[in-house]
């Protein structure tokens, strides 16, 4: 099979065998599969093969010093890649496979890319939580190299519907398995250093990471970003609507549209209107998404609980509050 970029629109493939089939085939021959995992969907391409994730640089728009995290089906298939440490041995038990990515010492012969670890002597692996990932990744039998799978510094996709908005014609095919059921990226925890490092807040809390190892934790999760000039992972805005953010705020001013929580009055759109948390993450992005379609000039957002899961959402609107460039 030859592949050949941006030669023709972008497939929908169905979230059945043949779709499955059809996408692991893609990513065999060095095309770009859109792929839902339980956090967002991922721009997966075969992590091994140079000329396939330069594409997913292009197809983004992402600067090419900004690591890819590596998807595996398995947690067996992490010590071919990378040191697993006890640390990481633990951590990769108790929450793998789930939302949460660990960065960890590259292996010698871990026949990667150099341009997903960005010539950084680590790599983020994970093993995401949805059948549909694991199928494809199972059938494909190696290692997918996958970030979000959005235009660079746009809103991640939570359904295939948005992965076409941003990346029709550049993309091969998406893999349609509807919405995604966490809808916040993973958690990030670098155990390259002697602590474990938390660059990203996730559905796996800071609290759920230190409870399982036992151990302390550096890091407030702000250390992560789309677009790092430097290290991967200090920049500004990110996860970027069109419209403007207000944060906490009471109520809408004139002009403005509000993205309420809870009992909001007035709210254009509502995050849970029964307060819950995890149903506020799986509707974030899609209800930025919305409220951009319906051309909001300022986006005004109800206070969030900055507890558990709510730290991630709260983690997400500071960015896509922060100022543009
Ligand atoms: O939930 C997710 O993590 C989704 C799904 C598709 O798995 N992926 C995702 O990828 O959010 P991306 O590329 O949008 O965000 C990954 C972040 C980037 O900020 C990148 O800098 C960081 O992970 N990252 C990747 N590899 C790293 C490494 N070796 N060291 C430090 N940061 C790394
Ligand atoms: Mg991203």
């Amino acid at each position: 099979m030859e592949h050949i970029a941006n030669a023709q629109p972008t497939d929908r493939l169905a979230p059945d065998a043949a779709g499955i089939a059809h996408a692991a085939a893609l990513l065999q021959a060095g095309g770009l599969v859109a792929f839902p995992t339980e956090t967002v969907y991922g721009l997966g391409a075969d992590a091994r093969n140079d000329a396939a994730v330069a594409r997913i640089y292009a197809a983004k728009g992402r600067p090419s010093v900004n690591p890819l995290i590596v998807h595996l089906a398995t947690p067996a298939q992490a010590a071919a890649f990378a040191h697993v440490t006890p640390l990481a041995d633990g951590l990769m038990g108790a929450f793998w496979p789930g939302p949460l990515t660990l960065v960890l010492p590259l292996r010698d012969g871990h026949g990667l890319s150099d341009r997903v670890t960005a010539g950084h002597g680590t790599v983020g692996l994970r093993v995401p939580d949805t059948p549909l990932a694991r199928s494809v990744l199972e059938t494909f039998g190696g290692p997918v190299a996958a970030p979000s799978a959005n235009p660079s510094g746009r809103i991640s996709p939570t359904t295939a519907e948005h992965v076409l908005q941003g990346l029709a014609g550049r993309i091969d095919a998406v893999l349609d398995g509807g919405p995604c059921a966490v809808g916040l990226e993973s958690t990030i925890v670098d155990l390259s250093g002697e602590t474990p490092h938390l660059l990203r807040t996730g559905a796996v809390s800071a609290n759920d990471i230190t409870a399982a190892t036992g151990g302390s934790m550096t890091g407030d999760g702000r250390g992560e970003e789309d677009t790092a000039p430097s290290a991967p992972g200090q920049m500004t805005s990110h996860y970027a609507p069109r419209a403007a953010l207000r944060l906490n705020a009471t109520r809408a001013r004139p002009g403005e549209m509000l993205l309420g929580f809870g009992a909001s009055a007035g709210a254009a759109e509502n995050l849970s209107p029964s307060g819950d948390l995890r149903e506020a993450g799986a509707n974030l992005f899609a209800a930025l998404h919305r409220l951009d379609a319906q051309g909001a000039q300022t986006i005004a957002v109800s206070p969030i609980p900055d507890q558990g899961i709510g730290r991630a959402l709260n983690d997400r609107l500071r960015r896509a509050a922060a100022p543009r460039r």
